[in-house]
Order: structure tokens, then sequence, then C-alpha cells
């Protein structure tokens, strides 16, 4: 008994030592999953306005996206005035956001969704407008006043001067700020990021540049990914970038395809489209709880590529309920018939296996072999589980 209670005396010490030297404003880990929200760039550009943006936080609870777990309504560049204001600090376009950061701030945050905000690693905005090299800290202490709760970085405009210095400096500044800000460093993979990302304090990295609504940036920024899947994970994931899923320049199977490798890239799923008009195809898209359940599941490891053969891609990654994932991707223009293995998948010997297609929702059951016919620019996603 007396030692137990000499325990308890010791572990109260150690917390109470522990809350004492803590820096009062010790955040809480972020970004655990991958991130999910909507950007307004794919879509708008810089076209945007407070009303916009109001509309889409309403859009984004109405349309069923938020309770399919998108949180995050981010506004991308052109949000800012020409010119700081006179303390110094970074404010919004007058005449687009009359009402100001905070109050958008506030609007989103009582739609229970978080505001993300935009701003570069550089002396302007890729679009020409002020931002935060060298304003690293007062800034991050501007939004973390309005109420922001994600600041995506941009790199352009960066004087030459080492991405890492530029990136961390940002990163320590939102720390600073004692606001939990969720930190997305667009760097578009230059300087490979994904190696100094989470010293940067960073919980996301583009790993490619800018992403275009068709197949061709699809393919193309999916094969950069290659490689890569080790240093993702909890708290500091690879982003591939937005996603373009109904924006209009591709296919049904083309969006499909396109949401099906970013889920299994644990990838941010941070939507670019018109949220107040999407159509049921696209809304079944974005939201299908089976994908989304892939790309928030961490089992250890991140999807990677296990074959690739002309126009034929694998893609695999275990998951936490004891299966696997994997995307049978074709990226060119005629229909192929696909297959992987069990073992291939790194599955434990079993008789047989339920798979689960989760476009279809429908489950066959192997012995072993993985097996589809893919359409041309599409993609066949599976969740194969021993039985
Ligand atoms: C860069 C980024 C894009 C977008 C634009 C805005 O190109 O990579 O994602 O933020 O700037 O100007």
């Amino acid at each position: 008994m007396a030692r137990v209670l000499a325990c308890l005396l010791a572990a109260a010490a150690i917390v109470m030592t522990t809350s004492a030297s803590a820096p009062q404003h010790a955040q809480r880990p972020l970004a655990q999953k991958p991130p999910m929200g909507w950007s307004s760039w794919n879509a708008f550009g810089c076209a945007i306005d407070e009303k916009l943006i109001r509309e889409m936080a309403d859009a984004m609870v109405t349309s069923g996206m938020a309770a399919a777990g998108y949180e995050y309504v981010n506004v991308d560049d052109c949000w800012m005035a020409p010119e700081r204001a006179a303390d110094g600090r970074l404010q919004a376009d007058p005449v687009r956001f009359p009402s100001g950061m905070a109050a958008l701030a506030d609007y989103v945050h009582a739609n229970g969704l978080k505001l993300g905000i935009y701003s570069s690693a550089g002396t302007k905005t890729c679009q020409g407008l002020p931002a935060s090299l060298d304003h690293e800290e007062i800034d991050a202490v501007t939004f973390a006043e309005w109420g922001v709760d994600l600041l995506k970085y941009d790199n352009c405009f960066n004087q030459g001067r080492p991405a890492v210095e530029r990136f961390k400096a940002m990163g320590d500044a939102l720390e600073a700020s004692g606001r939990d800000i969720v930190y997305s460093i667009c760097e578009w993979g230059d300087a490979q990021p994904w190696t100094w990302g989470r010293d940067a304090r960073g919980h996301y990295w583009r790993t490619s540049g800018d992403i275009v609504d068709g197949w061709g940036s699809v393919v193309a920024i999916l094969t950069q990914q290659a490689g890569l899947s080790r240093y993702s994970g909890p708290g500091g994931w690879n982003d591939p970038d937005m996603l373009q899923v109904g924006n209009g320049g591709m296919l049904t199977t083309e969006y499909r395809a396109h949401m099906s490798m970013w889920a299994l890239l644990n990838a941010p799923l941070i939507a670019g489209n018109d949220l107040r008009s999407m159509d049921s195809t696209t809304r079944d898209i974005l939201t299908n709880p089976e994908v989304i359940a892939v790309d928030q599941d961490w089992a250890g490891v991140g999807g990677e590529r296990i074959s690739d053969v002309g126009d034929l891609q694998i893609w695999a990654k275990p998951m936490s309920q004891g299966g696997a994932a994997v995307v049978l991707f074709n990226g060119g223009p005629a229909g192929a018939e696909m297959a992987t293995s069990a073992g291939d998948l790194d599955l434990p010997d079993a008789d047989e296996y339920d798979v689960r297609d989760v476009w279809a929702h429908t489950t066959a059951v192997t012995t072993g072999t993985v097996s589809a016919w893919v359409p041309p620019h599409g993609a066949t996603m599976l969740v194969v589980s021993p039985r």
C-alpha cells in the first residue's frame, strides 16, 4: 500500500513538473488522419469573395460533405488586399471580403467547420499579392487572432532563398502563435519537402506541381508518388494536390480513378469543385464512405506501387482491419484485364478472401487471385480481407 502511494505521489510530481515547464499554449497533435476539406482554387481561382466562401460552407453541410468527413473550408490565393495595413498586418481585400477574415472564421465555425487561409513563403503570392516571407511572426499571430485553423503556404517569389529555412520560419511562427493551425506546405516537391516537412512543422506537403483538370495530369502526378510512401503518416502526409473531381474536364470513370488513388495514398482530400451545384454523380464520388475509410485508415504503411507495366499500375496498402486496399489503375486508352494476388498484397495465408469492390459495393470470394477488367482511363478499387 505504502509503495503504491509512493508511486502515485511520484507520478503526480512528474505531472506537475511537466505541466509547469510546458509552454502555456501547448498544441494538440494535428492531422493524425489526412485532413479533408474544400479549397477555392481549382474551381474559382481569384474569382472569390466572402459570399462565395459562406455559400460553400453552407453547401458543405447541406450536400452531405461535412457528414462524410470534410471539415476545412480553405480560401486560397487572392483573399488579401494589395497592400499591408499601416500597422504592417495583412488585411482582407476590402471589396471582396468587406467583413474581414475574423468574421468569415466565425461564420465557418458556426457551421461546425474550420477555416483555412493562404499565403506564400515569398515576397508575393503567386498572384502578386502581399505574402509572408520575413513577416512570419506577425502574419501567424494575425491568422491566429482571426481564428484561422489551417494555412496553405505557397512557394512563389521566394527570392531563391533555401526552402527549408523559409518554410520552417512559418512553421515555428504558427506553433508560437498558440493556436492549433494545420500547416500545409505548398513547395511543389521541388526541394523534396517529404524529407524535411515534419521538421518544418508541416502537416502535409505537396509532392508535385499543380494538378489540372485532365487525365494526363492525374497520371503524371500519380507516377511521381512512387517510392514516397515511407515519408507519409500520422501528423505529416504527402500531398499530391487538391481534387479536381466534378470540375468537368474528366469523365466519371477518370474522376473515380483519381479519387481512388488519392484515397489509397492517404492524401489530404481537399475537394476543388463547386459544392453548391454538384450533381449526384460527383457527390457520390466525393462522399463514398468506403473510399474515404481507406484514405483515413492508417495501418503503418502508406499506399505504394507494387506493379508497373506500360499503362497499367497496381497500388496497395495494408488496412488496420487485417486486409489490404488495392487499386488496379489503367492509365491507357484500352480496357485491360488486371490481376494481383493475396500473396502480392502481403496478406496472411487463408483458404478464402473477401474481395470488396468499394465502388460497386459488392463482395466476391477468391482463393487468392484478385483480378478485374479495368476500363480505359479507369480504376478498380478493392479491399481484400482473409475470411
Ligand atoms: C500555386 C499553388 C496552387 C495555388 C496557386 C494560387 O500555383 O501551387 O495550388 O495555390 O498558386 O495562386
